[in-house]
């Protein structure tokens, strides 16, 4: 296939109105360019398996002329006025909002998500887009009281230098945009490796913060297959002038990026998998419990990092949150981007259902029943999971120890506040915790007893571009969003002038 046939024959329901949106090529220092390697990676439909794109299986040699870009542009970079990047940024923002459709349609083309959510995604990632853009004018250091006379103290925020980051497959653009947006208003420049499964929206975005007035080699893009991602990313490990790394994906991956960029102490940001309980008291309200869940657990198909992966419901009233819950789950309409019903997509792969599926058969051999779903849709294609419900599950279920990351509902039913919180934090993991409570005295309790990050009171959908999100044990550390998301970019300079009494 030509590199010219990234767009081949797309009549197809989500097919772009703009087809330059697809270059289907790296971009490194302001060109569009194949890999050095002339491999190709193919793109394909999770809906139905079919390639429909493809994109540079990139080398070592792309990984390095690519922070050999960013180098040499970040000392113009850096020295621009915030004002300036900020306008840049406000541009990228404008026309994220202006090919918003086409961007939801590429999400969900190759990513699966329902159009709707698509779109939705697009207005999540172009809001920290605009946020950053307003944050770079007010970034503010400080003047320090000092100690002694005849001096003047000042402690400066400075951008760390080039960032790698590596994003993944289950918010294509919103974790580009929200690693991006604040690397290049904290005056960094960027070198990406997007996921092997969704490089298309990545590439759009980046053709867009060009047409935006970013400068050549500020924003660098490679892709890659899942075999050849190691070759670029170890480029970027080795090299020290690569100062931050910023992931986000599995634990396993993150401890190796921690561990390999140990040699050249880069900074780190990593966002890495989570182990999310959500705790329904039997004072709280139950549709509401009902609906949060609904929100947090089935977004994206429950292939989301923050999605509740472990469902504990106080004994009293069990049967009846399961029963509201079981109506809820058992309507939602399963099927492609296409149809606009659809409120649960394909998974990502193959790879993706497999463990969905392992995930069930060994819940329900544990003594776990099934209340809804709990089986493959081969009749919608190859990578649809019916969302399911089980009840009776427990802490030696795999649903329990790892991240599921499909639309599975595991429920333990338990007796008291503390044995549940017990059971909350009995995870390596801290990203996010969910609880519905109406007692004001428990509320803060629990809150404050609980070993996430992120904690979700009486509401199901947490994630805001002004509010950090990540978190702690070993769901990572560093905040996304908030101005703590642009500070994980900056150093800070002490400077001291004396001689002035
Ligand atoms: C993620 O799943 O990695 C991010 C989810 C979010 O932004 O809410």
């Amino acid at each position: 296939m030509s590199p010219a046939s990234a767009s081949m024959s797309l009549p197809h329901p989500l097919a772009l109105r703009r087809d330059d949106l697809l270059p289907g090529r790296n971009f490194i220092n302001g060109q569009w360019r194949e890999g050095a390697a002339g491999r190709w990676l193919e793109v394909s439909d999770p809906a139905t398996d079919a390639v429909f794109a493809q994109v540079p299986d990139s080398s070592a040699a792309d990984a390095q002329a690519a922070v050999d870009a960013a180098h040499a542009a970040f000392a113009s970079w850096r020295m621009v006025p915030a004002k300036q990047r900020a306008q840049i940024i406000k541009r990228w923002h404008a026309l994220i909002q202006l090919h918003h459709e086409d961007l939801g349609r590429l999400i969900s083309r190759e990513q699966g998500k329902p159009l709707a959510e698509g779109r939705g995604e697009v207005a999540y990632a172009a809001s920290y887009v605009d946020w950053f853009a307003e944050e770079a004018v007010r970034s503010n250091g400080e003047v320090i009281p000092a100690p002694v006379s005849g001096r003047r103290m000042l402690a400066l925020k400075e951008p760390v230098g080039v960032v790698a980051a590596i994003t993944p497959w289950n918010f294509p653009a919103a974790m580009i945009a929200r690693k991006i947006a604040p690397a290049l208003a904290a005056g960094c420049t960027v070198v990406c490796k997007p996921a092997e499964d969704t490089p298309l929206t990545s590439l759009a975005l980046v053709r867009l913060a060009q047409e935006a007035g970013v400068p050549a080699g500020v924003l660098n893009i490679v892709t890659a297959s899942r075999e050849r991602t190691p070759e670029v990313v170890d480029v970027w490990l080795a090299d020290s002038r690569v100062r931050k790394i910023t992931f986000t994906g599995s634990t396993p991956v993150g401890k190796h990026l921690a561990r390999e960029s140990a040699t050249t102490l880069k900074k780190l940001s990593l966002e890495l998998g989570g182990n999310a309980p959500f705790i329904v008291f039997e004072d709280a309200d139950l549709p509401a419990a009902v609906e949060g869940l609904m929100a947090a657990k089935f977004r994206n198909g429950g292939q989301t990092c923050v999605c509740p992966n472990r469902v504990f419901v106080q004994a009293q009233v069990h049967d009846r949150f399961v029963e509201l819950l079981a109506a809820r789950v058992g309507a939602l309409q399963v099927g492609p981007a296409t149809d606009a019903a659809s409120q649960i997509g394909p998974m990502i792969n193959a790879r993706a259902v497999d463990k969905i599926a392992r995930h069930v058969q060994d819940a329900l051999q544990r003594g776990a029943q099934v209340v809804v779903g709990g089986r493959r849709l081969p009749a919608l294609g190859p990578n649809y999971y019916a969302p399911t419900v089980l009840v009776g599950a427990d802490a030696t279920m795999a649903c329990s120890c790892e991240e599921t990351f499909g639309p599975v509902v595991p429920i333990t039913r338990f007796e008291t506040e503390a044995e549940v919180v017990a059971a909350a934090n009995d995870t390596p993991f801290g990203l996010a915790a969910y609880f519905f409570s109406n007692d004001v005295r428990r509320i803060w309790r629990v809150a404050d007893a609980l070993e996430t990050g992120i904690v979700g009171i009486n509401e199901g959908a947490l994630a805001a571009e002004a509010a950090p999100f990540g978190g702690v044990k070993e769901s990572g550390y560093g905040r996304e969003g908030s101005t703590h998301g642009l500070e994980d970019y900056q150093h800070m300079k002490y400077v001291c002038q004396g001689g002035l009494a």
